[in-house]
């Protein structure tokens, strides 16, 4: 028995080292240890040889060995295919890579960042509020008590009543609350998304961007605002553009006005862009209402200040000449890529 053991040693020690490294190393693996005249059926053959009371034992041995060859081989050819799969495919490693499709900025994006790096270079710095507000912050404060017709100037999404919560219509919200921080002289600009019940069309939609600019010291004058604007208009749109301010109402400002430039698309000619007046108006701003001040602690006798506020929407529409502003909020990866720096 212990020579059969010894035996079967040897022949596994064999077979482990055995090269395979083709087909027709396989065959012959499978031929020499597994065909109908290989090793495993000789080994077989011999157990007639062995004595009774071995026979119990040496086929249990012989059995294992059994086993040991056959899922050998099954190995070495489940290997062998997935080898042969791999130079099937032709994979050549020469070959660049497949591309990783390049994200690019949202036009949005790329305008709001213009915007905010225009008033930074003036000494803006940047504010940021809740989407969420309260009545007060929203309209109290800015001068707009309960029942004040203007509310309806902004058709409001309310969350509830009591408390009142609502989605913000402006980011005025935000200039509320930096101000009652009464951190004087303020100097802030408030980018962010707001909300209106309105109808979508291409010029209107339920939800946009806003950036609101509010400067509060001592001294400040509507020239103050109109030479800031100024600025603004020549670092973004470029030398050429007219400017224009209208007389304009705003229960937080007083006195209030809009601003309008002449139409880029036109040049100031006339088309449908600007409704063949050959402006268009881009921001509503005037002289912060000295009620708004004392609602948030301000002394309305030494501080004045300006503030305004435009759409981001807008002001990308004409840098990009687009026409449809629901555009900006489909996620049409084919209208989105083509955008690059403004
Ligand atoms: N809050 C105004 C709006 O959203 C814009 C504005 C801001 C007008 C500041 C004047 C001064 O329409």
């Amino acid at each position: 028995m212990n020579q059969l053991l010894a035996q079967l040693e040897q022949y596994k020690k064999e077979i482990e080292t055995s090269i395979v490294s083709n087909k027709e190393d396989l065959e012959t693996f499978r031929i020499k240890y597994l065909g109908t005249k290989g090793l495993l059926k000789t080994i077989m053959g011999e157990m007639k040889h062995v004595p009774v009371d071995q026979k119990k034992e040496a086929g249990q041995l012989l059995n294992e060995f059994k086993v040991f060859v056959e899922s050998f081989y099954s190995e070495l050819s489940a290997k062998m295919e997935s080898s042969e799969s791999a130079i099937k495919n032709e994979i050549d490693i020469s070959l660049p890579g497949h591309p990783l499709p390049l994200g690019s900025r949202h036009p949005i994006s790329i305008v709001h960042n213009k915007i905010v790096s225009i008033f930074q270079r003036l000494g803006f710095s940047v504010a940021e509020g809740p989407e969420i507000e309260d009545d007060w912050h929203n309209f109290t404060a800015l001068n707009l008590p309960e029942n004040h017709p203007a509310r309806d100037m902004q058709d409001t999404f309310y969350i509830s009543q009591n408390p009142d919560w609502l989605l913000r219509t402006h980011t005025s919200s935000v200039q509320i609350r930096e101000m009652q921080k009464n951190d004087l002289p303020l100097r802030i600009i408030c980018p962010g998304r707001v909300y209106r019940n309105e109808t979508i069309s291409a010029r209107a939609h339920c939800f946009f961007n806003q950036v609101e600019g509010l400067y509060i010291a001592e001294n400040v004058s509507f020239a103050d605002l109109k030479q800031t604007l100024y600025f603004f208009v020549k670092e973004m749109f470029g030398e050429g553009v007219k400017v224009r301010f209208r007389p304009s109402y705003f229960p937080f400002t007083e006195p209030s006005a809009e601003m309008d430039i002449s139409c880029l698309i036109c040049s100031g000619k006339g088309c449908s862009v600007c409704k063949r007046t050959g402006w268009v108006e881009i921001l509503g701003c005037g002289m912060v209402h000295p009620s708004v001040l004392d609602n948030c602690g301000i002394d309305s006798n030494k501080y004045t200040g300006f503030a305004f506020g435009m759409g981001i929407e807008r002001i990308t529409m004409l840098t990009y000449q687009v026409k449809d502003l629901r555009l900006f909020s489909e996620n049409d990866v084919r209208f989105l890529k083509q955008f690059t720096q403004a």
